[in-house]
């Protein structure tokens, strides 16, 4: 019997992996330099915590969650970041540690969905949450920030949508709106439509059930209900983004799936690359009420999530380059000790080295340093050994020359100095960079 990956679960070959690090990267250059820092939760949580937070009505807890079966716990694999960061701000007290609490995270999140393109049952997210600060500039400044990164990435059709869903008051005036608005249409709208009716009708307007869409064409829009404070909030954020220049759109239609979301919310779509029709490659918004529903002070709160494979989809077939190599290709039993030691100096000295001690042929080993897209390979044969030289070939510029073990590292160490002038590319490092 032969085991599979279970579905919509992928395993990540290392070639696939050096994507993810790129973007990882990236994302940690961007938003350390905001001062988000790292926060590393565990992936099981109680299920409580999702219910308390997420939303009874989100979808992610009515039908996404994947449970964990154990005596006398209700154990749940996390949907997304958001709950365990504002458990983790409540629990260590930051209230009164700190007055800004900026944290970042990137890690597997898991929802039982359909699985298909850009959508899986565990994926990554790279997200970041901002406690603490409960002004429009805050939110903007992280909108720009996400505008910025998805550029520098290079993502093309870029588009920030952003919609304030007011604060609880607005809420309860939209809510009741809604409510008078569709009811004498009930028969026309999906029976799952008719549901959130009762118990979140602000999420039929998210829905893409094709009545749905019709039914909501002329629904009131949250806007008009917004107090005097949520209207301000709103007015500084546009301006605020106005004035960096970073552009947006407005979409009132724009509510999100989870239920916590007060105030900002948005949205950063793309077409970009393989992503297909228009999706969501992040979104995220302002949760002022989620740290005091879940026994907290109260304390404002914003933040987002990016989806990794979204962004992978949407930079396209890129190639993301393997750092340089060096390959050490021992000829006959004398040479294999020399050509350890000379491997062990060469990775002392940060160079990415691989030894093939097999005792093949000089053509099986250059081929495979070859495929492996090596820099230079070091060829050591017994006569090399003895006399204690080795020949040194430059693979990108098709030369060899003999030359003392002693000088090898130096002349590797120049070698890839100069592959790193032409590609860009750091030769010692973990990151995948990206051609
Ligand atoms: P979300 O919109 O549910 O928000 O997810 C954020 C992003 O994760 C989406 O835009 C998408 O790129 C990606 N994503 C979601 N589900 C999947 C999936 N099944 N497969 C692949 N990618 C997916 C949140 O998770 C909130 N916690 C964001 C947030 C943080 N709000 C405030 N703070």
């Amino acid at each position: 019997m032969k085991f599979r990956a279970v579905t919509g679960m992928n395993d990540i070959l290392p070639e696939e992996a050096r994507g993810y690090q790129f973007v990882e990267a990236q994302f940690r250059a961007a938003v350390e330099a905001y001062g988000f820092r790292e926060l590393r939760t565990p992936i099981v949580e109680e299920l409580g915590l999702f219910h308390k937070s997420t939303g009874e009505t989100s979808e992610v807890v009515q039908k996404q969650m994947f449970l964990l079966a154990k005596e006398g716990e209700s154990l749940a694999l996390r949907p997304e970041g958001t709950p365990s960061s504002a458990r983790v701000y409540i629990g260590n007290k930051m209230h009164g540690r700190e007055p800004i609490t900026k944290w970042f995270y990137i890690g597997p999140m898991f929802r039982a969905e359909r699985p298909q393109r850009g959508r899986y049952r565990q994926f990554h997210q790279a997200g970041c949450e901002l406690y603490g600060d409960e002004g429009p500039i805050c939110d903007a400044e992280m909108i720009d920030m996400l505008y910025r990164f998805a550029s520098k990435l290079g993502l093309s059709d870029v588009k920030v949508l952003l919609n304030t869903l007011g604060g609880p008051e607005a809420r309860v005036a939209y809510r009741k709106r809604l409510v008078d608005y569709f009811t004498p249409l009930s028969d026309q709208i999906s029976e799952h439509a008719r549901e959130r009716l009762v118990d979140n009708p602000l999420r039929i307007l998210d829905s893409k059930d094709p009545r749905d869409q019709e039914a909501s064409k002329n629904a009131p829009v949250l806007l008009d209900c917004l107090t005097d404070a949520d209207l301000a909030h709103w007015e500084g954020l546009k301006a605020a983004l106005d004035r960096l220049g970073t552009p947006y759109e407005v979409d009132p239609r724009l509510v999100r799936g989870l239920d916590y979301y007060t105030r900002t919310c948005f949205e950063v779509v793309t077409t970009s690359g393989n992503i297909g029709s228009q999706s969501a490659v992040l979104g995220g918004g302002r949760y002022d009420g989620m740290l005091s529903s879940l026994g907290g002070q109260p304390t404002p709160a914003i933040g987002f999530a990016m989806g990794i494979e979204r962004i992978l989809l949407a930079l396209g077939d890129r190639k993301y380059e393997e750092p340089s190599l060096c390959f050490i290709a021992p000829l006959g039993e004398a040479a294999g000790l020399p050509c350890l030691e000379l491997a062990t100096q060469l990775r002392a000295a940060g160079i990415w080295t691989e030894l093939d001690s097999r005792g093949n042929s000089l053509k099986s080993m250059l081929r495979r340093a070859d495929n492996m897209g090596a820099s230079v390979c070091l060829v050591m044969g017994e006569d090399e050994a003895k006399s204690g030289v080795v020949q040194f070939k430059n693979l990108g510029k098709h030369t060899q020359e003999q030359i003392p073990q002693s000088d090898a590292v130096k002349a590797v160490q120049q070698a890839l100095a100069e592959t790193t002038t032409i590609t860009g590319q750091e030769p010692a490092s973990t990151s995948g960079s990206q051609t």
